[in-house]
């Protein structure tokens, strides 16, 4: 069995962050998402991972390397525009063969592993299976109608009025039927050549597909807000781990990991947080669910509930920042200028709450 990962695409959605860079590099309590969504896979035997690319492919490649790290190797497949999650299936043909494969959306952070479902796909021989997950707001997910004898009867992309509150999870298990499928679908009214109605075609044409109900927590990280509840939720598991410099002035509270070359000077951190490489923390209080990635300065300032990305430096805060995402080589700080004023160097789409 072979693995695709998709991980081109626009995400316009995390902009500004991804004017800049993938958000499929964005990391979540330190570790980028992609690079989680490739130990998911490696965990279950999978050594063959394609990776689909495209604007920000440069980056992708730089970060993952050959997958040595991870002992698989991986093959990158170049998509010439995002034209649709059945697009960058089709142009992955020559990589995957007639082999059955797992597709994997590089933007989805899932709980648990997929072990039980590659083992129900593989003992049941189905044509497709799809992953499912019950949630509040299906209209922005593909969802799913399944039929009293348990298969998949219909699916819809982005449905105004949904016919059921199970929304497609960005995994999905094929065999070789998919390739008939991807070549008789049509653009949608988005533009896009959507996996979900590659799958409708299976389904209408005879073909087993089924579905794999999760039952772990599952966040699709387009947005900011998600983005920091797939933080909350994997901080919420994470053990801790003390591997840079505590000085006797500072308190760590609760379940904190304090990475490598780390130093937290007349500090306290409340868990569950995480401490990036090399960034010092001096004068400060982090509180739960915090990620400070690595070689960034925290200096005399209050930090919840956020995620700061790499090389910040964040000083004389006033007031304490919470629910914000901080990109990379952003500096906030108290500026002894007078008048006394915002001064603000901003990215577009970028969004800030003052007092
Ligand atoms: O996250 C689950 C949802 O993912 C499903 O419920 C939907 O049925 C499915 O269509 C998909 O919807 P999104 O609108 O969230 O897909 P998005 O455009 O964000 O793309 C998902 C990933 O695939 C992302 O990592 C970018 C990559 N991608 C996307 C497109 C359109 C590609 O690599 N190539 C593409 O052409």
């Amino acid at each position: 069995m072979k693995a695709l990962v998709l991980s081109g695409g626009k995400g316009t959605r995390l902009r500004p962050i991804t004017y800049t860079s993938a958000k499929q590099l964005v990391p979540v309590a330190n570790k980028p998402i992609l690079f989680r969504v490739i130990e998911t896979i490696q965990e279950v035997g999978i050594t063959e991972i394609g990776v689909v690319l495209g604007d920000t492919g440069h980056e992708i490649r730089q970060a993952v390397g050959s997958g040595k790290r991870w002992g698989v190797n991986l093959t990158f497949i170049e998509q010439e525009a995002p034209l649709g999650l059945a697009h960058a299936v089709k142009v992955s043909r020559d990589f995957l063969g007639d082999d059955r494969f797992v597709m994997f959306l590089g933007d989805n952070c899932i709980q648990g592993g997929i072990g039980p479902l590659v083992e129900q796909f593989d003992h049941h021989r189905y044509n497709a299976q799809i992953v499912l997950k019950q949630v509040n707001d299906p209209r922005q997910f593909g969802v799913a109608d399944i039929d009293d004898d348990g298969r998949i009867a219909r699916l819809v992309e982005k449905p105004r009025v949904p016919q059921s509150d199970l929304a497609l999870v960005g995994i999905y298990l094929f065999d070789s039927s998919i390739w008939e499928a991807v070549e008789q679908i049509r653009p949608s009214f988005r533009g896009e050549l959507e996996i979900t109605d590659a799958i409708q075609w299976l389904i209408e044409h005879g073909h087993r597909v089924y579905p794999y109900i999760h039952e772990g927590w599952w966040i699709d990280t387009g947005k900011k807000d998600d983005l920091l509840e797939a933080n909350r939720l994997v901080l919420e598991e994470l053990h801790g781990a003390i591997e840079g410099y505590i000085d006797r002035d500072s308190q760590i509270i609760g379940r904190v990991t304090v990475e490598r070359g780390a130093e937290i000077i007349n500090s306290t951190i409340r868990g569950p947080a995480i401490i990036g490489e090399h960034t010092r923390v001096l004068n400060s209080y982090i509180g739960p669910f915090t990620s400070i990635y690595h070689h960034c300065l925290i200096e005399s300032s209050e930090i919840e509930h956020s995620i700061v990305l790499e090389s910040c430096t964040i000083r004389d805060l006033p007031h304490r920042l919470e629910d914000s995402l901080i990109g990379r080589n952003v500096d906030i700080a108290r500026s002894p200028f007078k008048p006394r004023a915002y001064r603000l160097t901003l990215g577009d789409n970028s969004s800030v709450g003052v007092l």
